[in-house]
């Protein structure tokens, strides 16, 4: 054996998995065919947007927001190759920082794509090609942007999330089609840094899965921010006509433009991997693990977006744990009621455990606790007082069932929230327990005040 342990992925899931197997006394391999290890997230995904989310919304403050703070800022001016070299050192840094790990950790990196070749073989196929042994595969290969039918991707004018990230010029229109996380995060880089943003969204609500009222009050503001919503809106094809997009909407006008990004979903990344040469059958264009994520062929474990769930790199990241540490130790668990979502627009949007609409459709009685941030004084103070946190708590035994919030740092706040379900807190636990003050930790405490009716501050 060349291994005890072959992960096939690089990205949070797999290069996570591999150190985490390391650290517990496996030989581990890990192939990767980008010559960056991090994976969508951390190239072409989560990290570098939010670098430009945060890039742009610096933009957005020194245009819009400093002059109520009494700061004067006269000639403040966009140098988009400047911010957009930034972004590119912060992924480049940081994908280094993964090959730094796998060294200490004697991880041993193969570039090239990884395919089964049946039981305990993986093939590496590209430049250095290698056959591989091992007694544990994990198969970690993420997904992909879902292209609809009649969409014509050219991968300058209309193409995905990764070209939106590197637009060479700030677009002077652009149509962003699905109204989900990504549509949202980067249709508000761009409408922040000068653009017309209008999102085409297929249902009657944006942010599908996020707590309905949370979403429809997110919208609320960031129309008030300048981005333009249509709902109910089917497009049916986008082309590029050799000189703008032209974006085809089921019974309405075409739509005309300089750019747009699809963003409808993203699909797991399947392909070619060799599953038929250890009898591994797809359910759902997904690869279908136990509760300990094994699939149905003896030693090969699967992790991430190309299983069933969320597609969230944290998700990713605790099963890769919970893969290797089942591997060694014959333990490892993902609570999957604690597993929080975050769109990082401005502000954020976060949520964890069960929505509204979820528990009354389960029957569950619940308690509910909100409290808004501007009556809060360090919301007042930072400026950014839109939005509430909201607690649902068990009617009976006062356990958190979930929590959403709309607001300033939201996607920071909410890992108490996820530690508290987590823990099997009660909405009492969070409401006794001391919070800094004044942090807009406060607010989650107050809302958890409210379940039982008595908020102190409002
Ligand atoms: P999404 O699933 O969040 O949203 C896609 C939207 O497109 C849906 O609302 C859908 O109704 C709409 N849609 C589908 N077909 C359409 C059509 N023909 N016309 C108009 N609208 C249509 O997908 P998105 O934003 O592409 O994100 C993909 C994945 O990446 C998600 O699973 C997400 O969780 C993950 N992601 C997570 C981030 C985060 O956690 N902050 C950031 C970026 C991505």
């Amino acid at each position: 054996m060349n291994h005890d342990l072959i992960v096939i992925g690089g990205g949070p899931g797999g290069y996570v998995a591999a150190i985490r197997a390391a650290q517990l006394g496996l030989n581990v391999g890990c192939v990767e065919k980008e010559s960056a290890l991090g994976g969508t997230c951390l190239r072409i995904g989560c990290i570098p947007s939010k670098a430009l989310l945060e890039s742009s919304h610096l933009y957005h403050m020194a245009q819009h927001e400093l002059a109520a703070h009494g700061i004067k800022v006269e000639g403040a001016g966009l140098d988009l190759p400047a911010m957009l070299k930034r972004k590119d050192g912060i992924v480049d840094n940081l994908t280094k920082g993964i090959d730094f790990l796998f060294k200490k950790n004697k991880v041993t990196r193969y570039l090239g794509t990884g395919k089964l070749a049946g039981p305990g073989k993986v093939l590496v196929e590209g430049n250095s090609p290698a056959e591989l042994t091992a007694k544990y595969v994990i198969i970690a290969t993420g997904s992909k942007p879902f292209i609809l039918p009649g969409i014509e991707f050219d991968g300058k004018n209309i193409g995905s999330s990764t070209e939106a990230l590197s637009y060479d010029k700030v677009p002077e229109h652009l149509v962003v089609i699905g109204g989900g996380v990504i549509g949202l995060e980067l249709g508000s880089v761009w409408k922040r840094l000068g653009a017309k943003v209008t999102v085409l969204e297929f249902l009657d609500r944006i942010m599908a899965g996020m707590d309905t009222e949370l979403a429809r009050d997110s919208q609320k503001i960031f129309e008030k921010q300048g981005i333009e919503f249509r709902l109910k809106t089917k497009v049916t094809s986008a082309k590029f006509d050799g000189k703008q997009c032209v974006v085809t909407v089921e019974g309405g006008e075409p739509i005309l433009c300089d750019k747009v990004l699809v963003s409808v979903g993203r699909v797991p990344v399947t392909d070619g991997l060799g599953l038929e040469t250890v009898g591994i059958e797809l359910d759902k264009r997904r690869i279908p693990v136990d509760g300990h994520l094994r699939t149905t062929a003896p030693g090969v474990f699967a992790i991430g977006d190309c299983i069933a769930g969320p597609m969230l790199a944290h998700k990713a990241e605790e099963e890769g744990v919970a893969a290797a540490e089942f591997i060694v130790t014959g333990y490892g668990h993902v609570n999957y009621d604690a597993i929080p979502s975050v769109v990082y627009t401005e502000p954020e949007v976060a949520s964890v455990g069960k929505t509204e609409d979820e528990l009354k459709a389960a029957g569950i009685d619940y308690k509910k606790g909100s409290f808004p941030f501007s009556f809060h004084g360090r919301a007042k103070a930072l400026g950014m007082t839109d939005g509430y946190v909201r607690v649902l708590a068990d009617a009976v035994t006062d356990r958190i069932l979930g929590v959403h919030i709309l607001g300033p740092r939201a996607g920071d706040l909410i890992a108490e929230a996820a530690a508290a379900i987590d823990f099997g807190a009660s909405s009492e636990d969070v409401a006794r327990t001391c919070h800094a003050h004044p942090t807009l930790a406060e607010v989650f405490k107050e809302a958890a005040l409210g379940v039982a009716g008595r908020s102190i501050h409002k």
